[in-house]
This record gives structure tokens, sequence and C-alpha cells, in this order.
């Protein structure tokens, strides 16, 4: 049953903008929510661990309304975002006959979502589809706003596209299987809304820390709630990241690093991205007089949150070069997401390399 406190948000794009429908048993009304009058025809792109778990119920509630669904299974994991499984998912399309009329649907956590997104973005010159997010990552972060990639094994996300979904469906139920692990990393996602912007949000975690490690449902839901409005007012204003939207990447050219680094999958994104924040902390002390206590208070939250601060061993040169081709370089120089308090943020594209040599080092 849908419960009485669903509420819907909108991603504010003119004619593109679409609603966040968030609340408990939403899956169940996803054929009323997600297909527009007269979708026929629904392909959702999934992967086996979800599927067991989450597909009847989407399923059902398509074939309900009459709308015909074919399902295309994809490799569990960040090492199958990649050309092999993009190809997998568009020779699928074409044996199933979608067409631009069909609705593609992703239903998975935040590689499901990147990759069914960018297939939807390039098929037939783009076909609509639905974020039905399956993992906290993806319900706070990556479902929202319409980036879809693949990564190249020189470089995370390298190649993709800004393709607006057509609506966004988060049941908070889905989390209930999700692994422990898996849910840390996206409170990591959570703690960075906090950090960038909104220094209440950050004091809010603080108090709230433990209900949320716990998985208190009052406060996940409050948690995704807000995220999701930071999120969605950021890309309303900052669609293709031009300014704004770059600060959502605070810790990002870090843990990328450390995730092309340490070989894809080895580190979940979001604990990358924990010990990128702290890496981008200590950075911000030395840049923009972020204070001492501010770097120990977002360190502590992350690790009250189950997540780790500290980074791989890594030669310095080899963080170099990462950094040196992440997407957020300009011209030879690497911008960093920094903080001159909790909750101030800024790009900075001139942080000299003996600053960032002895934060790394
Ligand atoms: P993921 O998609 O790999 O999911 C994590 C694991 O949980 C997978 O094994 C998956 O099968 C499993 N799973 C998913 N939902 C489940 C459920 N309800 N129950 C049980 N198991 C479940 O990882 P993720 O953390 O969701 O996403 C990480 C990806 O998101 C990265 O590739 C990252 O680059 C991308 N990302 C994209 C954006 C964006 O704006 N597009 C933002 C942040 C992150
Ligand atoms: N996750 C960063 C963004 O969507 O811009």
């Amino acid at each position: 049953m849908r419960d009485a406190g669903a509420r819907t948000l909108t991603v504010a794009l003119g004619d593109r903008a679409y609603p966040i429908h968030i609340g408990s048993g939403m899956l169940a009304a996803a054929g009323t929510l997600l297909a527009p009058a007269g979708t026929r025809h629904a392909v959702i792109v999934t992967n086996a661990t979800v599927a067991a778990h989450w597909l009847a119920p989407l399923r059902q509630s398509l074939v309900a309304r009459d709308i015909a669904v074919d399902v295309v299974l994809v490799p569990d994991g960040e090492a199958h975002k990649n050309w092999a499984t993009l190809a997998d998912i568009l020779t699928r399309l074409i044996e199933c006959r979608a067409e631009r009329r069909s609705l593609m649907i992703a239903l998975g956590g935040g590689v499901i979502g990147d990759i069914a997104g960018f297939a939807a973005a390039i098929y037939q010159r783009g076909m609509p589809y639905a974020q039905v997010p399956t993992t906290l990552l993806a319900q706070v972060d990556s479902s929202v706003g319409g980036k879809t990639a693949i990564n190249h094994p020189l470089g995370k996300n390298m190649i993709g596209a800004f393709w607006q979904p057509v609506a966004v469906l988060i049941d908070t139920d889905v989390l209930s299987t999700l692994p422990d692990r898996e849910y840390r990393s996206g409170l990591a996602e959570v703690a960075k809304y906090g950090a960038i912007g909104d220094a209440a949000f950050f004091a809010w975690l603080e108090a709230h820390a433990d209900a949320l490690a716990a998985r208190e449902p009052d406060a996940l839901a409050q948690a995704i709630d807000t995220c999701c409005r930071i999120k969605a007012a950021v890309v309303a204003r900052d669609e293709r990241e031009s300014g704004e939207r770059a600060l959502l990447n605070f810790g990002h050219t870090f843990g990328h690093a450390i995730e092309t680094g340490t070989g894809y999958g080895e580190w979940l994104h979001g604990e990358a991205v924990a010990a990128g924040m702290v890496l981008a902390a200590k950075l911000s002390a030395r840049t923009d007089g972020l204070a001492a206590a501010d770097v120990a208070r977002l360190e502590a939250l992350l690790t009250r949150l189950g997540l780790p601060v500290a980074p791989p061993r890594m030669a310095c040169d080899r963080w170099m070069d990462l950094m040196q081709r992440d997407k957020k370089v300009e011209g030879a120089a690497i911008r960093f997401v920094v903080l001159s308090r909790i909750g101030q943020a800024r790009l900075r594209g001139d942080v000299a390399s003996d600053v960032l040599r002895e934060v790394l080092a």
C-alpha cells in the first residue's frame, strides 16, 4: 500500500520538468505514476540481485495497466558499467522492438541508473526513461538530475550524456533488502549535502547519526526528502553544471581517483567519496581557512555513519595522474570543491601542487 505520507517534489526544468515521488509502497503505484497515458510498452533494465527482490511488484503494476513489459538483465556491479554492457542493452532494445514511445525503467542502484539512462539517451537518439532507484545512494543523488554515464578503464564516468528522466519513483521500502555496506555508502552522499550547502542539515545529521546508521524509518525518510529537495533545486538552477552543480562533486575528485586507482568495485562509490571529502576538507584547511574543528566534525560524522575516512595507500604521482584525467580538470588545472566552513563551498582551480602533495602525503 502507498503510505499516507507519500509526497511529490518537482525538478523544475520547464517543459522537461519531472516529478520525484517519495514514500513507502510506491512500487505498486508505478504503473500509474511513471507511465504517461497511452504507454503500451515498457522495458525494465535491472540486474539479478535487484530483480530477485523488487522486479515482481514493478512488473505487476505495469501489466495491471495493460503495458507490455520486457526485462533486460545486466551483470551486477561497477565493473560492468562499461561499453560491453551498454552494447548489450542497446541490442536488447532493438530485439524487443523498443521505440521512442516505449518507456525504459531503470530499476536498481546508481550503476543501473547511469548505464540505462545513457542507453536511453542514445537509443534512437533518445527515448524516455524513468528512474526507480533501489539504493540509498541512488535515491538521494544519482536518480535525480539526468547525469548518465559509463566508465572507461582510464577514467570514471568519462563517457555519457545529460538526459533527464521523465519521473523518479523512490520507494523507501526497497532499502529493506540493501546490504549494510551499500546502505552506509549512500550515507556519504547524504553527509555531502550538509557539508557543501546546509549547515543546519549537517547539524541535524550529527544529531540523528545513530538513528540513520540504524536505519530508523522516520530519520531516513526525512534525510531522503531533504537531499532530494536540495538536489532538485540545484539541478533546476544549473542543469549542465556550469556553476553551482559542480559543488555536488565535493570529495569526488579524490574519490574518483580512489575508485579508478583501486579498480572499479573495490571501494564503493560512497566509501571513496567519504575518504575524498576528508581529503578535500584537509585541503580546504590549507586553502580556505576551514577550521580544524570543522574538519574534525566531518570526520566524526562520517565515522559515526560507518564510513572510511582515510584513503587507500597510493603513490603521490599516481594520485596526481588520476586526478589530472578527471572530468573536472579545466586546462591543466584540477578543480576542487573546498569549504570555508561547514555549509559553505566553492570551486578552486588554483591549488598549488605542493599543497596538494602535502595533503596526500
Ligand atoms: P550499485 O548500483 O552498484 O548498487 C550497489 C549494490 O546493491 C549492487 O550490487 C546492487 O545490485 C545492489 N542493490 C541495489 N539495490 C538493492 C536492493 N534494494 N536490495 C539489495 N541489493 C540491492 O551502487 P550505487 O552505490 O547505488 O551507485 C554507485 C554508482 O552511482 C557509481 O557508478 C556512481 O558513479 C554513480 N553515481 C551517479 C551519480 C549521478 O548523478 N548520475 C551520482 C552519484 C553516483
Ligand atoms: N552527483 C553529482 C551531480 O549529480 O551533479
